[in-house]
């Protein structure tokens, strides 16, 4: 969807825009491709990340400005690059195929043997070990039922305290695998490695902050483009973006969630989920 995403963001060649989840780079190169005196500013809170997004985007590197930051500081952000509004966010939700299938030692994947970490940047407080070893079962159960939708949380956290300590990404996910069956094309394990992480990185609270903060973030005429893949965050942006409509400060672009076409899915098949939504602050461009 990274067209739809780049068409609602109506790049004007001499904007300001910024992606706050560069990850490998893939939209920042799309944006900076269509500046002229323009600048993105190319965010993720991902140190290791950013740096493959720099590399993958060295040709355009005259028009970003790669910065190192979670949601919570894009205002400072966006403020100690010389900026106060900007005319376009884009935010795609979740981790990258980076910090996924190629990066073992973070300990996202459930499929390659790695410490238990999922931080996705190092100055986050606890690890996905700290979780699985200290939380109490029933809170434990909460947690992969609420940030991970997954209906045998309680039966997952049950075997995971008695398996303790769980030394490996691999330990846990045959510990889980044991506990509940699969169901459909999911391995067993991939809600528990997806509640997780969100807890790990606070991800319902970092979406809050983006949806709370942007807004204000961007001129009249602004854009706001928010890929989401799990469906209680795209409830969020939906029901944000609808009161953002409704006290008329924004104007909702997509009245229905866009979602990838069957053969975007085929040849990228996480994509299968994604939703993508944006809207426009009212007012006439400055
Ligand atoms: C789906 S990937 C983005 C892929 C990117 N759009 C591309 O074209 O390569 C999501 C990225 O967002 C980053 N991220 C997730 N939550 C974040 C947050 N709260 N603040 C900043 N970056 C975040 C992750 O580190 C990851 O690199």
């Amino acid at each position: 969807m990274a067209e739809e995403a780049l068409s609602l963001l109506a790049i004007r060649p001499d904007g300001v825009y910024v992606d706050s989840t560069a990850g490998l780079g893939g939209h920042t190169g799309l944006i900076a491709q269509r500046l002229t005196t323009g600048v993105v500013i190319a965010n993720d809170r991902d140190a290791e990340s950013l740096e493959l997004a720099r590399a993958a985007t060295a040709q355009w590197a005259g028009r970003i400005r790669y910065c190192q930051g979670t949601f919570s500081q894009l205002r400072s952000t966006i403020e100690a690059e010389g900026f106060q509004k900007v005319d376009g966010l884009l935010a795609d939700l979740g981790v990258s195929r980076f910090q996924l299938a190629e990066a073992p030692h973070r300990g996202f994947s459930f499929l390659t043997d790695g410490p238990l970490d999922m931080r996705m940047s190092q100055d986050t407080g606890i690890t996905a070990a700290d979780l699985v070893n200290y939380t109490a079962e029933k809170a434990l159960a909460d947690l992969i039922f609420q940030l991970g939708e997954e209906r045998g949380s309680r039966k997952i956290a049950r075997a995971i305290v008695r398996a303790r300590p769980i030394k490996s990404t691999l330990h846990l996910a045959d510990v889980v695998s044991r506990a509940v069956f699969r169901t459909g094309r999911l391995h067993p394990a991939t809600k528990t490695f997806m509640a997780l992480r969100m807890a790990v990185n606070d991800e319902p609270g970092e979406l809050d902050r983006l949806l709370n903060v942007g807004p204000d973030l961007l001129r009249q005429g602004g854009r706001m483009v928010v890929i989401s893949f799990m469906s209680s965050e795209d409830r969020k942006v939906k029901e944000r973006f609808r009161s953002l409509g409704r006290e008329g400060r924004a104007e909702i672009l997509t009245k229905h969630p866009l979602q990838p076409s069957e053969q975007e899915i085929s040849h990228n098949p996480p994509s299968r989920s994604a939703k993508l939504r944006a809207v426009m602050i009212n007012g006439v461009s400055e």
